[in-house]
Order: C-alpha cells, then sequence, then structure tokens
C-alpha cells in the first residue's frame, strides 16, 4: 500500500520567535513543490508555535507542538491542552518523546492517554517508542517497543491508521551520531507494522505511516527511506538548519 510520506522536523528547545520567523520563511519556497508529495512538518516549542503556524498555514506545511496535557482545562500548571495547540493553529503533536518519558517520567499510559485525546482533539499525534542501548545489547528491544506500542494501541478504538503516527526512535541513536541501519530500521518498523496488523487489523496496519527518527542526516536518509515499511523521518539536529532539512525533505520524495 502507497503511504504518504513525512519528513518531520523536531527542533526541541531551540529557536527564539525570530529565528523561527528566519526559518518559515527560507523553508516554505524550497518545500512548496516537495510538500506536493511528502508530508512536511515542523515542530516548534509552543513559544514561536503561533509564528510558525501562521507563516505554515497559506503552505503544505503542517506545524506541530512537542507535547501537550490531556486535559482540555484546569490546575496543571504549566501545562498546555490540545484546545490551546488547536487555537495556535497547530494541526499535530508529538507525544512520548524518549526525553519526555526519561526527563520528565512520562508513563506508557500518559503516552497512551495523549494520542487518544490527541485524535479526539482533531490533532495528529506522532507517537514515539524506542529501546535503550542496555535493552537493545541484552536483546530486550522488542519487550519495550512492542509494550510502548501495545499500550496506545490498546487506549484506542477501531482505526483507519491514518488517525495516527509511530516514530521507531532507538535511544541510543537520539542526537549521537550512531544511527541505526537501514536493516535495524526496518526490523523494528516492520514488527511495528506487523503488531499492529495483530490487534487493529490489516487495513489500519498498512495505512498507518511509521517514522524512523536518531541521528538521520542528508548523508544517511537515502538508505533508511528505501526500506519498505519506513515511511519517513522524525529529525532533530539536522531539522534545525534550512539547507539540511530541505534535502531530507527532497529524500523523501
Ligand atoms: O525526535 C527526533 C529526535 O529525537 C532525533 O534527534 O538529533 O538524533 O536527529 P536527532
Amino acid at each position: 500500500m502507497a503511504r504518504r510520506p513525512m519528513m518531520a522536523a523536531n527542533w526541541k528547545m531551540n529557536k527564539l520567535v525570530r529565528e523561527a520567523e528566519e526559518y518559515m520563511a527560507r523553508l516554505l519556497p524550497r518545500v512548496e513543490d516537495s510538500a506536493e508529495e511528502v508530508d512536511v512538518g515542523v515542530f516548534a516549542p509552543f513559544t514561536c508555535l503561533k509564528e510558525v503556524a501562521r507563516m505554515a498555514e497559506t503552505s503544505r506545511v503542517i506545524a506541530g507542538a512537542q507535547n501537550f496535557y490531556p486535559e482540555d482545562s484546569g490546575a496543571y500548571t504549566g501545562e498546555v491542552s490540545a484546545p490551546m495547540l488547536k487555537d495556535v493553529g497547530a494541526e499535530a503533536v508529538i507525544v512520548g518523546h524518549s526525553e519526555r518519558r526519561e526527563l520528565f517520567c512520562e508513563t506508557d499510559g500518559l503516552v497512551a492517554r495523549k494520542t487518544a485525546r490527541a485524535i479526539d482533539s482533531g490533532l495528529l499525534p506522532v507517537v514515539c517508542v524506542g529501546e535503550t542501548k542496555e535493552e537493545r545489547d541484552a536483546g530486550e528491544m522488542w519487550d519495550k517497543v512492542s509494550g510502548q506500542v501495545r499500550e496506545v494501541l490498546e487506549r484506542l478504538g477501531d482505526i483507519s491508521g491514518g488517525e495516527l503516527v509511530f516514530a521507531y526512535e532507538p535511544i541510543w541513536a537520539i542526537g549521537t551520531g550512531d544511527v541505526a541501519s537501514p536493516e535495524d530500521a526496518q526490523d523494528a518498523i516492520g514488527r511495528i507494522r506487523e503488531l499492529i496488523a495483530g490487534i487493529k487489523g490489516r487495513e489500519a496496519a498498512d495505512a498507518v505511516r511509521i517514522l524512523y527518527g536518531g541521528s538521520i542526516k542528508p548523508d544517511n536518509i537515502e538508505d533508511i527511506m528505501a526500506q519498505p515499511d519506513v515511511d519517513g523521518g522524525l529529525v532533530g539536529g539536522a531539522s534545525l538548519e534550512v539547507d539540511s532539512f530541505v534535502a531530507l525533505v527532497e529524500a523523501a520524495r
């Protein structure tokens, strides 16, 4: 089944408003053609999300957030809700990034709640899963990743597959330059797809997009994108500069 590829920039905790505006002003004209074939996402910090979404509004580029709390309002100091993200123009949101699971103790259950709430709120969740080096070395990659995926799927009702995206991000590859081999990326993502088929059906499994993330660069993206089950990338460092992110978008066409 042909799935529309996605190349997503996760800026993490980077870019002041002016820098975000300068980036988008350079990016938008350079991905106008590619965005006909590739979903281009820019996942910005809350503080510049409104500007990113405003500038993306007249393009096919998707503005996204990097997190939210799965309640619509209330006594959740420091948090933002899905309606607030929609209010500033976000169309998508990353949930369960390993940095949030590790630094902010986000559990599989909370990630599942966030995924369900994002879908119910009309946001496209990009759900991150992945193992540590210790887990991989101990042969526990699949135990870890399948548990993360299963918890999300069991929280959802019937799905078509288009309402969410998974991103397999081996933690040992994030920010390290130690990119997963295309074969390892395919192995994990192919197994995730088969797990989805077993729980939500073949049609949904064939429709859901599954990205790879972890030290993606223009010089390694082609072999990763050539893998049959890889539908794109979730990119940190290499997305912070327009030139390299444009190269990654073009490689996803
Ligand atoms: O969410 C994407 C991110 O975790 C990957 O980071 O810098 O290894 O591309 P990086």
